[in-house]
């Protein structure tokens, strides 16, 4: 392996806890969902045997373009991982893995990168898509979508409770002018409290469009739902969320073989391997504030 020392400034979330927990057979095949910057696929083929495979994904070009690990064993694909079962099984001619690892959410180079419209400390386009080859933006999201489904994406996916004044000034605002920036929708509330309060309030906000940008919560189980067909017996799942929805529907599907309440399968196809959650050390909190909210979950197919 041959990796460049921007590998060693990134910090991947978790990165002892899930991959030590996910392999389970040395020569076996991984899936790393979500490459991001390669620190899990890294991890993960410093632990395998040389007759071992990685397969990683991610739907961000950039990120695939920007891969500095040179490994036989890695095969990796630009695609969203709802393509994962036709990917294993029409390009490669898999069935079943040994492994399947996904670490949600934006990378440190996603969210750094102005041009990707991701942050509300930047001052950038609004934009927020992780596929850059797919047309619907946070822009598109912010001066589209009607009363009701902005409502629906700030209090599903933002947790706000109160979204009628929020709402309502966005509508006020982009009848006047299209809302084009982050500037633009800063400047749109007025968030009294402190320094914290607001960047809690901001954060919320642009989370909740990302992830209606990126379908993420519908991706997600879909995703789910293949995993528990491609991975073997014995073979494991781990899940780094970053937030509530997200770690409800893992918490859920792991427990219930169930996303939300559909009636329960005859047969639960995972039992989970740690009764609680995973979360960051304080020392790693400290390291890397990202990792603050991270969650993981880990549950071995039946
Ligand atoms: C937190 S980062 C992963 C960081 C990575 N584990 C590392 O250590 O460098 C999340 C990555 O997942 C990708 N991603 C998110 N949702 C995805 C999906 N549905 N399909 C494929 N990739 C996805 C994002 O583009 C991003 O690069």
């Amino acid at each position: 392996m041959n990796l460049s020392k921007e590998y060693y400034k990134h910090k991947s979330v978790l990165l002892e806890e899930s991959v030590r927990n996910l392999i389970t057979n040395k020569n076996g095949i991984y899936i790393d969902a979500t490459f991001g910057l390669g620190g899990h696929s890294y991890e993960i083929l410093k632990r395998i045997s040389k007759k071992a495979k990685l397969i990683s994904l991610d739907q961000d070009k950039e990120s695939i373009k920007k891969n500095l690990i040179k490994d036989k064993r890695l095969h990796l694909f630009h695609s969203n991982f709802i393509y994962i079962q036709d990917i294993l099984n029409k390009k490669l001619f898999i069935e079943k893995v040994s492994g399947i690892l996904a670490d949600l959410g934006i990378s440190y180079f996603q969210i750094n990168n102005p041009k990707r419209g991701f942050s509300h400390k930047l001052n950038c386009i609004l934009d927020m898509r992780m596929d850059q080859e797919k047309k619907y933006s946070a822009k598109n999201v912010i001066n589209e979508s009607s009363y009701e489904k902005l409502s629906y994406i700030f209090k599903e996916y933002g947790d706000f409770n109160n979204t009628k004044k929020m709402v309502g000034r966005i509508l006020e605002k982009r009848i006047i002018k299209n809302i084009s920036t982050s500037s633009d929708l800063l400047k749109i509330f007025f968030i009294r409290g402190s320094f914290k309060e607001r960047k809690r309030f901001f954060s919320r906000l642009f989370q909740s469009i990302r992830i209606e940008v990126n379908d993420e919560i519908n991706k997600l189980k879909n995703f789910l739902y293949q995993s528990s067909d491609i991975i073997e017996p014995g073979g494991r799942i781990a899940i780094i969320s970053y937030h509530s929805i997200e770690d409800r529907i893992v918490k859920n599907f792991f427990k219930n073989g169930i996303i939300f309440s559909e009636r329960k399968p005859d047969k639960i196809p995972f039992k989970m391997i740690h009764k609680k959650v995973i979360k960051p050390t304080y020392i790693e909190v400290k390291k890397n504030p990202r990792s603050r909210s991270a969650k993981l979950r880990i549950a071995e197919k039946l």
